[in-house]
């Protein structure tokens, strides 16, 4: 493709997140002619985690009185100067050299000096003004004619942890539609299980709040209590657990992490049965084990934390054949951390958060190496998100198979799923839609 499509303007402003904290926003216009009259205008607005990894780029953030220091007019400032300056006048239709000008201008190992929430919507933004201008959906513009397989959704219905106020000390849990026959019917298949659960949880005067993510979040004594619960609205649904829904967990372990002692700490836990509960790292793996033999669990997330190298490849010797060991803080995103990963055996899938890591070409580098190396990469939101329905189109472009986006519920995470309804529209009989741990389908 030879043709040549300038940005015209590069604008940034400050909006709010989900978790109603600042964050940027940036447009991207492009076009031969005049703006205004044939030009094509591109936009992202940049999520923002709670459980943050300590691996993960930079998110600057003002640290002045308004916002309790959250603002992010640095940031904003950034794009439009430096990065704006960087890249107008550039073929937006050319996103690695684009991203390379981006990491140029900041010239930091982790986005410190123009922060990669600065560097991530011009980013997503120029992707969005190409697509635009070349009159093609996102999904299509990103990932070619091949793009098509529809994720299957490694959906919240009960939160924990960082993201929410209650005794669940692992953050998330969530039901996988490994059973459904198309992306259509898996979201409502999970939606039903979504509703089934809240009508049980009020039955057991358990509160039906939601998290960060829209999953529900009542104080439970532990991870075999919210199984058993999960079972329960999977049967009453009409559904069999382990054919038609399978279970997977995020633990972000580097939350419970004690450094000093060298032990998980589990708060809820505790409190919940009156004594202080800590496991060890093998401790840890023992327990996965006990649940991966109790329940249908497929995936776990973050079961330990992100420095513990050693840890991890125990974790993925025991368990790795079983299930899928997604690293997450442990990855953040990063194609050196996941290279270093690969060599050592550890784990068996990465998290892919593009703010983790501050461009769009970085983050498809990590999910190329992973997918060229037997790894899995499933495609996630942050818990501070918004509108943006980006994840979405990348998910497809990547035919990454799975995506974490939330509960059936709250407008930021139903964005995404009604974007993939839509793009599961448009491919019609093209799409695919497969179980992710099933290695023999076709
Ligand atoms: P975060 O949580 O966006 O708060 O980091 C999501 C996750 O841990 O997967
Ligand atoms: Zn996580």
């Amino acid at each position: 493709m030879n043709r040549y499509l300038p940005i015209r303007s590069v604008y940034a402003r400050e909006v709010l997140d989900s978790r109603g904290n600042p964050t940027v926003e940036t447009e991207v216009t492009v076009g031969e002619g005049v703006v205004g009259r044939d030009g094509y205008t591109g936009r992202a607005i940049v999520p923002s985690g709670a459980s943050t990894g300590k691996f993960e780029a930079l998110e600057l953030r003002d640290k002045e009185a308004r916002y309790q220091g959250l603002g992010v007019q640095k940031a904003v400032e950034h794009v439009n100067t430096e990065l704006a300056e960087a890249v107008l006048g550039e073929n937006v239709l050319k996103q690695g050299w684009l991203d390379k000008l981006l990491l140029q201008a900041d010239g930091t190992e982790n986005k410190e000096k123009l922060g990669a929430n600065a560097l991530l919507g011009v980013s997503l933004a120029a992707a969005d003004a190409g697509a635009k201008a070349m009159r093609m959906p996102l999904f299509q513009y990103l990932g070619g004619v091949h793009a098509r397989r529809m994720p299957v959704p490694m959906m919240n219905i009960l939160n924990g942890g960082r993201h929410a106020d209650n005794t669940v000390d692992f953050q998330e849990f969530m039901i996988m539609p490994t059973g459904a026959c198309c992306f259509k019917e898996g979201l409502r298949m999970c939606a039903e299980v979504y509703q089934k659960l809240k009508e049980i949880l009020k039955k057991n005067q358990l509160s039906t709040a939601v998290g960060d993510e829209g999953g529900f979040a009542p104080d439970i004594k532990g991870a075999r209590e919210v199984l058993e619960l999960m079972e329960k609205a999977v049967e009453q649904a009409g559904y069999q657990p382990g054919t038609d829904l399978c279970f997977a967990i995020d633990a972000a372990a580097s939350e419970l992490y004690e450094e000093q002692e060298k032990v998980y700490y589990f708060p809820g836990e505790s409190s919940m049965t009156g004594h202080k509960i800590i496991r060890t790292a093998s401790e840890m793996v023992d327990y996965y084990e006990r649940l991966i033999q109790e329940f249908p669990l497929v995936s776990i997330e973050d079961g330990l934390w992100e420095e513990d190298w050693e840890g991890w490849s125990m974790m993925t010797k025991r368990l790795g054949d079983r299930v899928q060991l997604v690293g997450d803080d442990f990855f953040v995103t990063n194609e050196k951390r996941l290279a270093k990963g690969i060599e050592q055996k550890a784990g068996n899938a990465i998290l892919v958060k593009v703010n983790q890591i501050g461009t769009l070409s970085e983050a498809m580098d990590a999910i190329e190496r992973a997918q060229t190396s037997g790894y899995g990469a499933v495609i996630s939101h942050r818990s501070g998100e918004s509108e943006d329905t980006f994840i979405a189109d990348l998910a497809v472009a990547v035919n990454a198979g799975q995506i974490k986006t939330g509960a059936p519920c709250r407008g930021e995470r139903t964005a995404k799923y009604n974007r993939l309804l839509a793009i599961e529209d448009t491919l019609g009989e093209l799409a695919l839609y497969e179980n992710p741990f099933q290695k023999n389908n076709s």
